[in-house]
């Protein structure tokens, strides 16, 4: 961890996560816990608690949980450092720097100076005489060298080493290069520039570090993207393209378009709220990013079937965070980008004003594929209409709906009225089965909400998770523990993480509690954690701790009778009589 102990510990102390919670999330006080609607997901009826004995928050309904720098981690979109940071702040307490502290912040810091240093790199490869083919491809798709600059656009030499030779020069090591994704290892071990003649799009943090790079090749070859992967500075599902730009915008809305050249273009038109998801389906994570800064987004993807597919999702995403949605469509072009280098900014403008609401988006959808002067077609159309109306929650938006739906259907409101109520029932009754069976999958199905957390052996880590919720709810039953059980024998590797820091708070005569274990693990695993150790624990502990140790042990017998003793193998096989002289 970066960060001294006794100094988070003094800061937890210092930072009552009902206070905290409070700036965020209205609380009520029921029992010892306080409840309120969760900020993390789209609720109407409160499953997001807080204990304050126990300094924790949970929601019962999304599963997220932890302690106070978790929630902050969360609630700001902040990483743990920075976190810390924001809350010393508040209490007016500043973050010591220790040593290992100095090392991990500036080899953060070192990371983004070498992006930096690259994309002036490639900035200064651009306007090189000798790039005039280059500069040449961004004028003809219509950028002014004023938008180049803003986007700090570049170009990566044809070349396997060149920025390779030219950030070793600046002093950066090959482990930073390789750590910011800038190069590659071949399969014989040698390095090599991951980027070659490639024009150059920097992605930006909300801070406006540079943190990835997007490449585009500047003909038909592929890939025609290549993009920056994972790197401890970027995470693609909680950044999005131009969002340093768009926050700063006056707008009171946002445009999600599909590309970096869509956006570009967009902010050369004067749209400067418009962004982009980093080449992959919009995530849960980014529109509540969006949602920092705006109520209002405009969906403007590709005209295209699988720009119009990739919408239809996005809507429901975006909803879910509390945005109104609406979906532009592009007539007679591919992509933002093409419109306005056709018809211009003003023509634009008007899609935006004609951009029609979600569900007006989603009739639309359905009416295009029939022909409503035919029977058979009206029948169908009006079948499909109904299930979107029915799930309108307004009364009133519903009517209205519904209204319109039958006039471009052309039958009476009254009847269609009562094709919704059908529909509205089915929906209801299938939304009860889902609730019931949720319940049910809850006790049955015990994975971890987040799949790369997914337990391979389900009964020995149901097991594992009652071992962990039992010590903490005493600590001192880990010296019962004693000889008994040891982390090798857990199979789950996130439990077994736990497990480990639980034994070492413990042998250093620390309590073993949620905030504790901030800082050393991801607010998601926190998550999972905090689920585990809030359920009921059984009354006789010994006993339910006996009952566990045995099911783990016995699982992993099981295991290594079919695998992996050699000397269990070989009896089995000798009772088989194979192999056996
Ligand atoms: N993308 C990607 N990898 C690819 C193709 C696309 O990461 N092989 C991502 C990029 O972020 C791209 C976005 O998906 O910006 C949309 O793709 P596309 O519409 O093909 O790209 P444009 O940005 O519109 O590029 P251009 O107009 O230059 O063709
Ligand atoms: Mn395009």
């Amino acid at each position: 961890m970066a960060i001294d102990q006794s100094f988070l510990d003094e800061l937890t102390a210092r930072s009552d996560i009902v206070d905290v919670v409070s700036r965020y999330v209205s609380l009520k006080k029921s029992g010892s816990n306080y409840f309120g609607l969760c900020p993390f997901h789209n609720e109407k009826s409160p499953s997001f608690s807080v204990s304050q004995d126990k300094q924790i928050f949970h929601c019962f309904g999304c599963g997220v949980g932890g302690g106070v720098i978790s929630f902050i981690m969360r609630a700001e979109g902040l990483e743990f450092y920075d976190a810390v940071s924001f809350l010393a702040k508040q209490n007016g307490m500043t973050v010591p720097e220790n040593n290992y502290d100095k090392k991990t912040s500036k080899s953060r810091e070192r990371l983004l100076a070498l992006m930096k240093d690259t994309a002036r790199f490639y900035y200064s490869e651009l306007w090189k005489p000798e790039n005039i083919n280059v500069q040449q491809y961004f004028a003809k798709r219509g950028l002014t060298r004023k938008t180049m600059n803003r986007f700090g656009l570049g170009f990566a030499p044809n070349s396997f080493f060149a920025t390779m030779d030219a950030m070793k020069e600046k002093g950066y090591t090959q482990d930073e290069l390789l750590a910011c994704g800038l190069v590659a290892k071949s399969e014989k071990g040698n390095l090599y520039d991951k980027f070659r003649n490639r024009v150059m799009f920097p992605i930006f943090d909300l801070r406006g570090n540079v943190i990835a790079f997007g490449g585009r090749v500047m003909d038909d070859s592929k890939p025609k993207y290549l993009n920056s992967p994972e790197t401890a500075i970027f995470h693609k599902s909680r950044n999005l393209f131009a969002i340093e730009k768009a926050r700063k915008t006056t707008n009171d809305y946002f445009i999600l378009a599909e590309g970096y050249m869509d956006v570009i273009a967009l902010h050369q038109a004067g749209f400067d709220s418009a962004v982009a998801s980093l080449g992959t389906a919009l995530t849960e994570e980014q529109a509540r990013l969006i949602a920092r800064y705006t109520k209002n987004i405009i969906i403007s993807y590709d005209a295209d079937n699988a720009g119009q597919m990739a919408a239809q999702r996005a809507i429901d995403i975006l909803k879910k965070s509390g945005l109104n949605v609406r979906v532009l469509r592009i007539p007679n072009a591919k992509d933002p980008d093409q419109f306005i280098k056709e018809k211009g900014s003003d023509a634009f403008r008007r899609l935006i004003e004609q951009s029609s609401d979600d569900i007006a988006y989603k009739i639309n959808n359905i009416a295009s594929k029939f022909d409503l002067e035919e029977d058979q077609d009206r029948i169908s159309f009006l079948k499909e209409a109904a299930y979107i109306l029915a799930l309108i929650d307004s009364d009133i938006e519903r009517e209205i709906y519904t209204t319109r739906v039958a006039n471009m259907a052309k039958i009476s409101p009254q009847s269609m009225t009562v094709e919704v109520k059908n529909a509205l029932q089915k929906r209801n009754q299938s939304l009860k089965k889902e609730k019931r069976r949720e319940v049910r999958s809850v006790t049955q199905n015990a994975q971890p909400k987040d799949k790369s957390f997914k337990y391979e052996n389900i009964t020995s880590a149901r097991s594992e998770e009652g071992i962990l919720s039992v010590i903490f709810g005493d600590n001192t039953l880990v010296s019962y523990l004693n000889g008994k059980i040891s982390p090798d024998d857990f199979t789950s590797p996130i439990l077994k993480a736990f497990f480990i820091h639980a034994l070492e708070l413990y042998n250093n005569n620390k309590n073993i509690t949620i905030p504790a274990f901030e800082g050393h693990f991801e607010p998601e695993a926190l998550s999972l954690l905090t689920t585990i150790t809030s359920r009921p624990v059984p009354a006789m502990r010994e006993k339910a701790l006996d009952d566990y140790i045995n099911k783990i042990k016995s699982c992993k017998l099981k295991q290594s009778d079919s695998t992996t003793d050699p000397l269990l193998a070989l009896a089995k096989a000798k009772k088989e009589k194979k192999f056996w002289r």
